[in-house]
């Protein structure tokens, strides 16, 4: 059995930081070595992602958004309300000031089938890579009703 004195504590604690630091070391490396090669998940968020859509044009957007066109014959902005910004239903979520790639990521997720919502899945089931780049840059260009944090909490 060790004796405890002031010398051997020091010898401990200096071996207890290098474990330490070589614990952080090897996660580290783990998470290098995660982000390499596609895992399953990946290849989900690859297949939902918004990066490959087209430049959404606002016009074309705000176009498709008041008509009534797909299977439901619903325009977006009858439950989405005016810009975006006046949902029917309290219920429903704000549009208007969202940002661009966030809403075409979740078109694209409903469409896909990644994003589960009977609603919304068949609203943007029949939409295109082009719609959803325009609908989208539409709504983002609506002035925010949408607050975050760097408003601070109202
Ligand atoms: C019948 C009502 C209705 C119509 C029409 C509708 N939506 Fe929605 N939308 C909803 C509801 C309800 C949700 C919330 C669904 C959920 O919880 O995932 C939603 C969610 C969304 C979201 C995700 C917002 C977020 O904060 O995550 C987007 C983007 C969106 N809608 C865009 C559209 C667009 C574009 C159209 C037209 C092509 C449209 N919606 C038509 C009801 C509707």
């Amino acid at each position: 059995m060790m004796k405890i004195t002031t010398k051997n504590i020091r010898l401990l604690s200096a071996a207890a930081v290098t474990i330490l630091a070589l614990a952080a070391c090897s996660s580290e490396k783990k998470a290098e070595g995660a982000a390499a090669g596609p895992t399953e998940t990946q290849e989900d968020i690859i297949k939902t992602s918004s990066a490959g859509l087209p430049q959404g044009r606002i016009a074309e957007g705000e176009a498709l958004a008041k008509s009534q066109t797909g299977p439901t014959k619903q325009a977006c902005i009858e439950c989405h309300g005016m810009d975006g910004a006046a949902p029917t239903d309290p219920t429903y979520p704000v549009l208007a000031g969202q940002y661009a790639d966030y809403m075409a990521h979740s078109l694209v997720a409903y469409r896909e089938g990644q994003r589960k919502n009977a609603v919304m899945g068949g609203q943007a089931g029949h939409l295109n890579d082009q719609d959803i780049a325009d609908l989208s840059a539409y709504f983002a260009s609506r002035p925010a009703k949408l607050s975050n944090l760097s408003k601070g909490y109202e």
